[in-house]
């Protein structure tokens, strides 16, 4: 079978494709990640040929690509792989085209649908009808992959009916993360944390993803779509299942994918007054990011200026199994955040006794997981301070995986591209977990929808609302920021 690939980017034009895709295919390109015989076909609506393409789209994904890694001749064998294709989704006229682009039959396809998720439906049907599909072809789906369980359970029904499950992948690029998967490897690969790794060795799980950007150029999806969905409904609890999961079997896919199912289904179901007293719904006011005013949320362009749309979440969850019994799992995302910061900090319990005469420091040992803004790993335990006495400081075991590995660390979506060519599941979502995290996201939704509630306000370059900290200290917690460092 010949490894012949055509690869084709439904929103070619778009900015997710300028940003991250076609940055992703020229380093994978470089670093030998796509196979020998590939054609990338970028499809948009307007009507460019690929020669303007190539010029004035690809060309601004140059700006995305580090100064370092950028050569002009790599770049100029890199252009010479790529087609355009003008398309409009809804004309069947205009999958011909597309037909003649592709060499079916001779190579397999691979389709990226970096488009509003309203258009993968019409998308696979007219693939269909056009007889461009076949056992090898592959579907790659961005999110939002629905709105509410009803409308993901939809898509999984409609695009299930062109593609078997093995042919799907439904992307998160936290999975695609190095630190993500180095933390399975921490995991799973060292006996030193399993044992401890488990209610009551561990006294709280904390997952952030701060942003200090607002809505930008974002306002019309986001403010009919709001943090929730947005960013917990996927990355939020796709890192609280790598982090709460019990060891599959293998790697296998489906073993790794059944671990986190059952996580996700383990989640405790939130009542109307869980809601209330344990999810913490913020929207942003003007303030400051890095000494600079900033805008409010309502009054950014193209914002609804009476939207009760929520720019951050934070809130408690318990994974109901024997391992996580009543460990509160905290989770917290907003935007106009005081720092770019994501991580997952794994909060272990005090010794049992004391035997020193000075008051034990309290949360000493942590492990701190951070993703952004640098990747790295720290243990934070006790170590005697030099002297005569017995006075205890924090003191960091840094795995400094930058000064550990000289290899090069590629980018999430590099990774996961290739993973796709090569027909690797492992960090995809299954249709079963996406629709297990929309079924425990909705009586969020509901709730709000039926109180009418608002959010609470929070500054910009905060933070987020001051409850977000209530929700963390009236059990006697706080967020790692307000711990000792
Ligand atoms: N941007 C990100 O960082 C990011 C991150 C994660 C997920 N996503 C998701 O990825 C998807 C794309 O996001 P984006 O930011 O790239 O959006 P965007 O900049 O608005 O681009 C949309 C793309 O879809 C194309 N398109 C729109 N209607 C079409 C139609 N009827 N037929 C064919 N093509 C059509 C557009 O082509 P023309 O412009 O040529 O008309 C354009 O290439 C969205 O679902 C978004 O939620 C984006």
């Amino acid at each position: 079978m010949t490894d012949a690939l055509d690869l084709v980017i439904f929103g070619g034009t778009g900015d997710l494709s300028i940003r991250k895709l076609q940055p992703a295919l020229y380093m994978a390109f470089v670093h030998g990640g796509l196979p020998a015989d590939v054609r990338i076909i970028a499809i948009g609506r307007r009507p460019l040929d690929t020669a303007t393409y190539v010029d004035q789209v690809l060309g601004q994904a140059r700006a995305f690509i580090s100064p370092a890694s950028l050569d002009d001749a790599a770049w100029q064998r890199f252009t010479a792989l790529i087609d355009y294709v003008p398309l409009d989704a809804g004309q069947t006229a205009d999958y011909l085209r597309l037909g003649h682009a592709l060499r079916t039959g001779r190579a397999r396809q691979v389709y990226y649908l970096a488009t509003a998720p309203d258009l993968f439906v019409g998308i696979c049907e007219q693939l269909a009808h056009a007889r461009l599909l076949d056992a090898r072809s592959r579907i790659v789906l961005e999110k939002p992959l629905g709105h509410d369980l009803a409308s993901a359970r939809e898509i999984n029904r409609q695009v299930g009916r062109y593609f078997n499950e093995s042919q799907i992948f439904r992307i998160d690029h936290y999975l695609g993360k190095e630190t993500v998967q180095n933390l399975m490897v921490l995991r799973f690969g060292n006996a030193l944390f399993e044992p401890l790794w488990r209610a009551p060795h561990i006294r709280s799980v904390q997952i952030t993803v701060a942003e200090t950007v607002g809505v930008g150029s974002r306002a019309g999806f986001y403010d009919h779509t709001g943090a929730l969905r947005d960013m917990v409904q996927n990355h939020l609890l796709q890192l609280l299942c790598i982090v709460a999961m019990e060891p599959p079997v293998s790697l296998d896919p489906d073993a790794v994918r059944d671990e986190k199912l059952k996580v996700l289904k383990s989640l405790r179901p939130m009542t109307p007054a869980d809601v209330r007293r344990d999810v913490v719904r913020g929207q942003y006011i003007d303030g400051a990011i890095d000494g600079q005013a900033v805008a409010g949320y309502r009054q950014e362009p193209g914002v609804d200026p009476a939207s009760t749309t929520e720019t951050f979440v934070a809130l408690r969850a318990y994974v109901d199994n024997w391992r996580w019994a009543n460990v509160p799992f905290f989770l917290r995302t907003g935007k106009r955040l005081n720092k770019r910061r994501s991580e997952i900090v794994i909060h272990f319990t005090d010794p049992p006794f004391s035997i020193f005469p000075d008051e034990q420091p309290r949360g000493a040992n942590r492990l701190m997981i951070q993703l952004q803004p640098e990747e790295l790993v720290q243990l934070q335990i006790l170590a005697k301070e030099p002297g005569s006495g017995m006075e205890r400081r924090p003191v960091s075991l840094d795995l400094d995986l930058h000064a550990a590995f000289t290899e090069r660390r590629a980018e999430a979506y590099e990774r996961l591209l290739v993973d796709v060519i090569k027909g690797r599941l492992t960090h995809f979502m299954r249709n079963d977990e996406l629709e297990a995290a929309w079924a425990w996201i909705e009586p969020i939704l509901h709730c709000w929808n039926g109180h009418g509630s608002r959010p609470a306000p929070y500054f910009a370059g905060t933070w987020g609302p001051n409850p977000s900290s209530t929700l963390l200290t009236r059990d006697d917690h706080a967020w790692s920021e307000d711990q000792i460092d």
